[in-house]
């Protein structure tokens, strides 16, 4: 007796990893450093730790589903200010969720969008771009939906190309996953583009749910758009959307659990109910640091400048082997090593923890794997240790 949608989803990457290197002992002199997941290694604002101490007396208390008000408020200026909205185009009270970092947000969303087939009817589909965030996929699965991958390759910008969606599958969708910045290639959906797949959600009914877990780490000059600028620039309208936000990157706290979904009223009612059926709120001191951190945009900047030197330690170091290039978001190196599970094993032994790229594609149905050429490289860690990664990786490959 076990469900079978559940049992189909494969191991996590990070499952496969290990089993990958079970049987190699980095050599003595190395110590390990790993770039294999992308968990934010710098220290977040020390006044995090102080209010969650200072809010030690909440413990006996059950948070609010939503999130309190104030930290609803506190996320909906962030978002105002960050993506230069109308103010009033966001409602704190109607529109924003608290979730358990953008995991569970995203994860709910799919519960949220998909109506299984009855019947024996075909299922719907549910788009998402090759390589993929793997919560997509068990999200979708599990609520009954077939994920249908769309690749995201060098020859068309690292994003899903929208024109090349048939409307045989757009007809069958019910929850597109889009993110920006990506992960694992870095690349920012312009304005143009997110218009395009929100259109597109409306004209065919489907979700849209933008991932900008990853919109804070930037190294271009302009920060990278978001959904919400583009459902502004179309009316205003919230239809058809959610967008996820996380505290996890922006402000190194991946242990603090804390994000937040925002989208139409109804929408974000649903999202409540089943967190009230489903999901452990997020604590109330949580809660109220987290409103703190978002309030705060210094810290951030400095969290950028910081992963700006690794990617120029990067640059220096790597050059032009193995396809480095800059990525305009996130904090990844998406390198072409040419067979990156081979790459792994070898940086394993020189105590470097990489993800073989492969591990967060899907193949192709003609059974060719666009991501089994990469590894994914996280630059997660400290500066120094970092750059002697880089080295190690630059020597060994
Ligand atoms: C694409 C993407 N989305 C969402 C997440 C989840 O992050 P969190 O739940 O910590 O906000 C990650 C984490 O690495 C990610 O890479």
């Amino acid at each position: 007796m076990a469900n079978a949608r559940l049992e189909s989803l494969r191991d996590y990457p990070f499952e496969r990893l290990t089993k990958l290197l079970a049987d190699i002992t980095p050599r003595g002199n190395t110590p390990p450093i790993n770039l294999s997941i992308g968990e934010p290694q710098h220290q977040p604002p020390a006044f995090l730790h102080q209010i969650v101490t200072r809010n030690s007396d909440t413990w006996n208390r059950y948070p609010p589903q939503s999130g309190t008000p104030d930290f609803k408020r506190a996320a909906t200026e962030w978002l105002e200010r960050r993506y230069e909205l109308p103010h009033g185009m966001v409602n704190p009270d109607t529109m924003v969720v608290a979730c358990a970092g953008t995991r569970e947000g995203l994860y709910m969303a799919a519960t949220v969008a998909i109506s299984p087939a009855e019947n024996g009817g075909p299922k719907p589909f549910a788009l998402m771009p090759n390589p993929v965030y793997q919560v997509y996929v068990g999200a979708s699965t599990l609520a009954g939906a077939e994920p249908v991958y769309l690749p995201a390759t060098a020859a068309n910008g690292f994003l899903p190309d929208l024109d090349a969606i048939g409307a045989h599958v757009l007809a069958r969708t019910q929850i597109f996953y889009l993110c920006t910045p990506s992960n694992p290639q870095g690349a920012v959906a312009d304005l143009a583009y997110i218009e395009k797949a929100l259109r597109l959600a409306r004209k065919h009914n489907f979700l849209l749910v933008s991932d900008e877990c990853y919109g804070e780490v930037y190294s271009t000059d302009t920060a990278p758009v978001g959904a919400l600028q583009a459902a502004a620039s179309l009316g205003g309208s919230m239809d058809n959307l959610m967008v996820f936000h996380t505290l996890s990157k922006r402000s190194s706290a991946p242990g603090l659990r804390s994000g937040f979904g925002v989208g139409a009223p109804s929408l974000t009612a649903l999202m409540v109910r089943l967190r009230s059926y489903a999901c452990a709120a997020t604590p109330l001191s949580t809660l109220e640091a987290a409103a703190a951190l978002w309030r705060d945009d210094a810290h951030v900047a400095e969290t950028r400048a910081l992963y700006r030197r690794k990617f120029d330690d990067a640059e220096r170091i790597l050059g032009n082997r193995f396809g480095f290039y800059r990525p305009a978001g996130g904090f990844y190196l998406w390198l072409d090593v040419g067979d990156g599970e081979a790459a792994t094993r070898k940086l394993w032994e020189v105590g470097v923890r990489v993800l073989p790229g492969g591990y967060l594609t899907r193949p192709e149905p003609d059974g060719t794997n666009l991501g089994q050429r990469y590894i994914r490289v996280a630059l997660v860690g400290e500066v120094e240790a970092t750059e002697e990664a880089l080295h190690r990786i630059a020597r060994t490959l």
